[in-house]
């Protein structure tokens, strides 16, 4: 899935890259028109302000500026008209004002890099603009009100910028009245919250027909006013706006122009109202995912006569049984559509033979609902896709699916509860084929090992089918094949020696828990794309051959590679973009040839028993694509080498080795990890100050845990303003705890804390609980937390910490604290986890700590408070006196120990000074007893390793 979504990403960039290289072609043809010199100038000083990596303006050198690449002049005035550095990977940092441009009309700077992440004001200034590209360029901040004096612009494009922190945003709307040329606008992901009437202003400008404004906090009125003038609107976007319980506004049912509508993902109440029969031009509707309790169709929805692609996904409807609609798809809409989708909507009944009218229906998505009853058994003669999956259909299905549906290309009948015998009459004529899932049915498959196979076959599920005892051998037929999934299909049969070479389009093959057997046949493997092998739960041996190919993600290979040494698996291969290698039994040591990719951007060898010195040879330049460097849970020693170190590496984790020495101080180089996670080995030294000196880093995790670290704990970590978890416990630290503490911003505001997912991938949060992993979900939401536990520090706790508001968890146990607890500590209201115990901690419990009312986990033993235990709050529901062992002066629930009314609270006398170590076994005794208490700590505090699944982050 995430490699799907890599690759796919990979190659829109390649799509960009060649259209750029056309659009170069082209402009290197253009005419001989000499440039300006003042526009020259300009262009120079442009360049200047720019890095350019990949030598993209290496064309921008001579006088005749109309001939460097991207930009094109007048043909008679020889003025710049037109700059287009589309996707060119540059960074742009301070831009000399373009003034001097203003016969410029087309400015295409889109997916670059601008460093100071604003929209320069004196865009506003280029007035011949006609369009204006700037998405997906890393801007933030406010979006100028300048650029609404480009009355002649035409295209305005400002999507997706910065989705994650600190948003582009808009204030105000009135910096668009003056558009009056608009067309198309694209302020996807713009954040519009402090900007109301900007859908009234719009519906003013007499020439605009799209409009897009997904997930931008949009208040979507009711009202636009008497006068909606939208004359020219044929697109509206207004997806992902949710605001709590909203109603669709009435207005949208008067554009009668439009062409497209996408209201998904709101919280619109009574979705789609009878006027949306008004609408007579659409042609796509989308109202996915709108959390309504229920939703009734209108008939008028059949009047759509020119509605071809429907989308209703995701909701619940009323009635929910199909069978019931066919009046409504007896209207007009019977004749346009062309694709219905309509999943995961607790429909229930059976498929209707309504369904038979759609003559023009090409595709049809019902999956994920309650249809029950047998599969279809009319003629749908445009069908090309077909989703029936996760329903209850049973019985058997027609022989001559080829009649049924002549046009099928995807068939996706998985997780039913269909039987039958299929024989080779079912898949006669099916000649295009391209698709078929039948996973988890029971369905008994009987072919000649002669079949021929529908032959255009790229995707192939037939896991929980019997298939058995042989070993298919028609699957030699299918050279188009991709994905191959045969999981528990019963065949008893050994791998054909075939089967590494019948196909070098194989990316995904699972043949898992059948009863293959035998020794894996030698020879080298001509699977060239091969991405996913899974052979596990079969009686196979040996060793997998040598494949000459990506095989760039094996992480399903668990126990296959039981002797294998990393530098027989052959995996290096100069393209390689992802390695998965985690959690397999890998010896030997890793590879130099590893360094040499280039294109590398996720490394994943965690968890297997590689061994030995990592080479210091990684060259991560400013440009390299590694993001994702995780070696942890191996057997790696030795110096971390000063050659990791990327300015786009965000995930480092080299935990669970045995890495000695100093941080290498090129990490200060790493200005974009958010994770860095080297607990459980000998690191030493202090922690390095460079670590925070500069507070654009984005560190969000520091996990130093279980090192030998000594020096003090360096105030300026608070620079780090993403920082929400910091584990520095059991190392050699000493001095006080920074004042500054207090002042983490993330951990005050929750800036940049994830909820679930981080920057673009979703993370599982694993937690390493006494050497087993365990899954926690719910830990995710336990991500704001300090641990300095079982360290030297002494002082006083800063009473600054009070004012971390969100903080979830605070370990300081184990060290030398003293003095009092501050009452400020009461002002922890999202406190769970609070572990002040073995310090040297007096005074009294401050009466405000019963205002934690999250408290879950308290422990103040072995300290020398005294007084009476607040009573009350959250307190009265921690019952175990233990948590307040060792504290001799205490008293009040729970201990046993009654306070006297009126005395006023007394310290005790100091304990003997001789008897300090015989206190400090019983301590220890008393603590590894205490399982209960640990296991708690444990789980909140214990190593926090963010992982797995990685993709890049979006440009
Ligand atoms: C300028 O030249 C290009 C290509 O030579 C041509 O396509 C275009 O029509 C010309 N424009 C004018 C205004 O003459
Ligand atoms: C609506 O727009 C048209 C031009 O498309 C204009 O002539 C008309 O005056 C506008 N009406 C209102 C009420 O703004
Ligand atoms: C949303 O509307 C429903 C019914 O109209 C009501 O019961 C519910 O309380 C509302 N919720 C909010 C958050 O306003
Ligand atoms: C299919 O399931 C229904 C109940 O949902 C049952 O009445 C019917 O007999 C089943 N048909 C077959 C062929 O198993």
């Amino acid at each position: 899935m995430h490699i799907m979504r890599v690759m796919k990403r990979y190659s829109q960039l390649a799509l960009m890259l060649c259209f750029l290289c056309l659009e170069i072609v082209c402009l290197c043809k253009s005419d001989g028109s000499i440039c300006r010199e003042l526009e020259r100038k300009a262009l120079v000083d442009f360049k200047q302000g720019l890095k350019d990596p990949n030598g993209f303006l290496s064309s921008w050198i001579g006088l005749d500026c109309c001939s460097w690449s991207g930009v094109r002049c007048h043909n008679h005035t020889g003025h710049i008209v037109r700059i287009d550095l589309q996707y060119s990977f540059m960074l742009i940092g301070e831009i000399q004002p373009l003034l001097v441009l203003n016969h410029l009309r087309y400015l295409d700077l889109s997916g670059n890099f601008f460093e100071d992440d604003r929209i320069p004001a004196y865009l506003g200034s280029l007035v011949s603009l006609q369009y204006l590209n700037l998405s997906h360029a890393n801007l933030s901040g406010r979006v100028p009100h300048q650029l609404g004096n480009l009355s002649r612009l035409r295209y305005l494009d400002l999507s997706s910028n910065s989705l994650y922190v600190n948003s582009l945003h808009v204030i105000g709307s009135h910096w668009l009245t003056n558009l009056s040329s608009l067309q198309y606008l694209n302020l996807d992901f713009v954040n519009h919250s402090k900007a109301t009437n900007v859908l009234k202003v719009l519906s003013t400008l007499p020439l605009i027909s799209e409009i897009h404004l997904h997930d931008c906090e949009l208040h979507i009125p009711l009202s636009l006013g008497a006068h909606i003038n939208f004359t020219n609107l044929q697109f509206l976007d207004l997806s992902s706006n949710s605001g709590i319980n909203s109603t669709v506004p009435l207005w949208l049912f008067q554009l009668s122009g439009l062409e497209y509508l996408d209201l998904s993902d709101n919280n619109f109440q009574d979705l789609i109202p009878h006027a949306i029969g008004k609408l007579t031009s659409l042609r796509v509707l989308t109202l996915e995912y709108n959390e309504v309790p229920s939703i009734r169709l209108p008939p008028t929805l059949g009047e759509l006569c020119n509605l071809s692609i429907l989308t209703l996904s995701g909701n619940n409807y009323i009635p929910s049984d199909l069978n019931g609609l066919g009046e409504i798809f007896s209207g007009c809409i019977k004749n346009s559509l062309e694709e219905l989708y309509w999943s995961g909507a607790k429909l229930t009944g059976q498929l209707p033979i309504w369904l038979a009218k759609l003559k023009s229906l090409k595709t049809l998505d019902l999956s994920f609902n309650s249809l029950y009853g047998s599969f279809i058994q009319f003629r749908l003669p445009s069908m090309q896709e077909l989703s029936l999956g996760g329903n209850q259909l049973n019985g058997t299905i027609l022989k001559y699916l080829g009649q049924l549906f002549p046009k099928l290309v995807k068939l996706d009948l998985s997780y039913n509860n269909l039987a039958g015998i299929l024989t080779e009459a079912h898949f006669d004529n099916l000649t295009n084929l391209e698709s078929l899932d039948m996973n988890s049915n029971a369905f008994e498959l009987i072919l000649r090992p002669k079949w021929v196979p529908p032959l255009e076959l790229k995707y192939l599920d037939m896991s929980d089918s019997k298939l058995g005892p042989k070993f298919p051998s028609w699957l030699q037929k299918l050279k188009k094949v991709s994905y191959i999934k045969m999981s528990n299909a019963r065949i008893m049969d050994a791998l054909p020696v075939w089967f590494w070479n019948f196909s070098s389009n194989i990316e995904n093959v699972d043949l898992s828990h059948n009863e293959i057997r035998g020794k894996l046949p030698a020879g080298s493997a001509k699977l060239t794309n091969l991405e996913i092998l899974d052979l596990s739960h079969n009686n196979l041996e040996g060793q997998l051959p040598q494949f000459s190919s990506n095989l760039v993600d094996l992480d399903q290979a668990h126990g296959l590679f039981s002797t294998s040494t990393f530098s027989n698996t052959s995996i290096i291969v100069p393209s390689l973009f992802q390695l998965y290698i985690y959690s397999n039994k890998i010896m030997g040591s890793i590879p130099k040839t590893l360094c040499t990719l280039s294109y590398l951007a996720v490394l994943d060898l965690s968890h297997n028993m590689i061994e030995g010195v990592v080479p210091d040879c990684w060259n991560l330049s400013l440009y390299s694509w590694l993001g994702v460097m995780d070696l942890s849970h191996n057997n790696l020693f030795g110096i971390i080498p000063a050659s990791i170190s990327s300015t786009n590496l965000y995930f480092l984790d080299l935990s669970n080795n045995a890495f000695f020495g100093e941080l290498p101080a090129s990490f200060k180089n790493c200005t974009s990890l958010y994770v860095l996670d080297l607990g459980y080995n000998n690191i030493c030294g202090s922690i390095p100050t460079w670590l925070a000196e500069n507070s654009k880093y984005d560190l969000e995790m520091l996990e130093l845990r279980n090192n030998m670290l000594t020096g003090s704990i360096p105030p300026q970590l608070v620079n780090l303003i993403y920082l929400h978890v910091i584990d520095v416990s059991n190392n050699h630290l000493s001095g006080a705890i920074p004042h500054s503490f207090g002042n983490f911003s993330a951990m005050k505001t929750g800036m940049g804390v994830p909820s679930i997912s981080v920057g673009g991938y979703r993370s599982n949060i694993e937690i390493n609980l006494k050497g087993r992993d365990v899954q926690l979900e719910w830990l995710s939401e336990i991500l704001i937390c300090i641990d300095l536990s079982n360290n030297m520090l002494s002082g006083e706790i800063p009473e600054e910490l009070g004012q971390l508001s969100l903080l979830q968890s605070l370990n300081l146990s184990k060290n030398q604290l003293s003095g009092q607890l501050s009452e400020k500590i009461g002002q922890l209201r999202w406190l769970e986890v609070l572990d002040l115990s073995v310090n040297n901690l007096s005074g009294v419990i401050p009466p405000t700590m019963t205002n934690l009312t999250s408290l879950n986990h308290l422990n103040l033993s072995y300290n020398n408070f005294y007084g009476e235990i607040p009573y009350g709050g959250q307190l009265q529901v921690l019952p175990d006196p233990s948590i307040y062992n060792g504290n001799q002066g205490l008293c009040g629930y729970p201990l046993d120990k009654k306070c006297e009314i009126t005395a006023p609270a007394q310290p005790p006398s100091l304990p003997n000074n001789e008897d300090d170590d015989n206190n400090l076994e019983t301590i220890w005794f008393y603590l590894s007893m205490s399982l209960g208490f640990i296991f708690g700590f444990w789980v909140i505090s214990g190593a926090l390793i963010l992982k797995k699944r990685w993709s890049m982050p979006t440009i």
